[in-house]
């Protein structure tokens, strides 16, 4: 593990010293002790945001989002599902973008372990801590994106158990060390899959239609009505350990108001980061439509099965909200920055990252043909079990509570692929 307080990622472990400060007369002892120099260094002294799953496909391009911004990093990551060269290209992405701003690159360590290891966590945390002469210790640490945890639906049908370990007994551990350590800043990677059968009901998707208390919900016609804490149908286990972590949270906050914690329900994130350096690199074997999309056009597999060509939409096939994985990371950001300014309506809420937007599995197949003019093969194939036909945000509340909106297209998305594709040297 690297030293927290340097901003150079291959600096060597040391302890905390008394450069961590948070007093003026704390400070003034800094400058007799002859650390004014980090002291220095380290200016402007940015917080440090610790990243779970930080190496994976969203993860990835957050942390990268996160130092550009000049947020300095650390995250943990076991590499169950992602590789350690992400974590040289992500330094390396960051590192370039400050030298073209002329600005300092952050710091960005990894912790190469599970999340649940507790051990480990207490000890990468107590590196973290700031001595203070006066009250207890406290964490340089001022928030924790969320993103580790399992999320292949199929698996999770077949091993529940796995899931609730991992994503539902983990996050409760999880949280009762930040806690313990005051890191009460905490943004959760939720899911649009905690609507369940909602999404198909013809109510647009809004926040409060899904919710762990009571909520006016205003359908299109701007009537009001009360709904009823909790979720209607969802499909998978995995949705189902989406919608416990975030009711989890939602009694957290509501236990504790030092707490301050976002669950950002994704829609379909695709695409990667514009240099095509990050792209979906699963160790898994991918079930997600784009992924799948790529290993048809490297020439993988023969051909796309579009699941399901009888759905209520236009085109027969199912419509999501596609948002490019760049947009999405930056909707933490804005969540993370919100949070830290104490300006949430509540200390728990919920928000959708999407687009707003739908397009059919056909019409993704159709961008992707045009922005590489190569031909995609498909064919139709029955429903795969536990899709919905639609799933479209409604993302208002973020745009107004986080100012943030999407901003990439789903062309763009189709082209990052390709430079991806490209960069990889995988010939088309
Ligand atoms: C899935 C998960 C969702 C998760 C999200 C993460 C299910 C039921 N839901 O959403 O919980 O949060 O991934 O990204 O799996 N498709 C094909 N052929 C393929 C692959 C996909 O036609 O080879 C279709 C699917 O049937 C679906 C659409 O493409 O209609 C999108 O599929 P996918 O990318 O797997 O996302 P979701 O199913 O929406």
């Amino acid at each position: 593990m690297d030293s927290p307080r340097r901003s150079d990622a291959s600096s060597p472990a040391e302890p905390c010293s008394p450069v961590c400060v948070d007093t003026p007369a704390t400070q003034s002892s800094v400058l007799f002790d002859g650390n004014l120099d980090d002291l220095l260094q380290d200016f402007p002294l940015r917080q440090y945001i610790l990243v779970t799953g930080g190496l994976g496909f969203i993860g990835s391009h957050t942390t990268l989002e996160l130092l550009k911004a000049s947020y300095n990093v650390i995250v943990i990551d076991n590499l169950s599902n992602s590789f350690q060269s992400v974590f040289d290209r992500i330094q390396h992405l960051a590192q370039k973008h400050h030298d073209q701003q002329g600005t300092k690159m952050p710091a960005l360590h990894l912790a190469a372990h599970d999340y649940r290891d507790t051990a480990a966590l207490r000890e990468l945390l107590d590196q973290y801590q700031v001595e203070s002469r006066w009250g207890s210790p406290r964490s340089k640490i001022s928030g924790v994106i969320h993103f580790a945890a399992y999320k292949a639906v199929e698996e999770s049908i077949r091993n529940p158990l796995k899931y609730y370990a991992n994503n539902v007994s983990g996050l409760i551990d999880f949280a009762t060390t930040l806690g313990e350590y005051g890191i009460k800043t905490f943004i959760f990677s939720s899911s649009a899959t905690v609507y369940g059968t909602l999404a198909t009901s013809g109510l647009p998707l809004k926040e409060e239609l899904c919710a762990h208390k009571d909520e006016i919900f205003h359908g299109a016609d701007g009537v009001g009505q009360t709904i009823r804490a909790g979720s209607t149908g969802i499909t998978n286990p995995y949705g189902r350990t989406k919608w416990m972590c975030e009711a989890i949270l939602a009694d957290l906050a509501a236990s504790d108001p030092e707490w301050t914690i976002v669950a950002l329900r994704y829609f379909n994130p695709i695409g990667c980061d514009e240099s095509g350096l990050l792209g979906e690199d699963p160790k898994q074997t991918p079930t997600n439509l784009l992924p799948v999309v790529v290993k048809v056009m490297t020439g993988e597999y023969k051909e796309l099965s579009m699941f399901g060509t009888d759905w209520e939409t236009e085109d027969g096939t199912a419509v999501r909200d596609f948002i490019h994985v760049t947009d999405l990371a930056r909707g933490h950001i804005a969540a993370l920055d919100v949070a830290n300014e104490r300006k949430l309506v509540e200390n728990f809420r919920a928000f959708n990252l999407g687009t707003g937007r739908g397009h059919s599995v056909k019409e993704v197949v159709d961008a992707m043909e045009s922005v590489s003019s190569k031909r995609i093969p498909v064919k139709a194939a029955p429903r795969r079990p536990g899709d919905v036909g639609a799933c479209v945000a409604v993302a208002d509340r973020s745009e107004q509570e986080l100012r943030w909106k999407t901003e990439k297209s789903l062309t763009d998305a189709c082209g990052s692929l390709c430079k991806f594709l490209e960069v990889s040297g995988v010939p088309l």
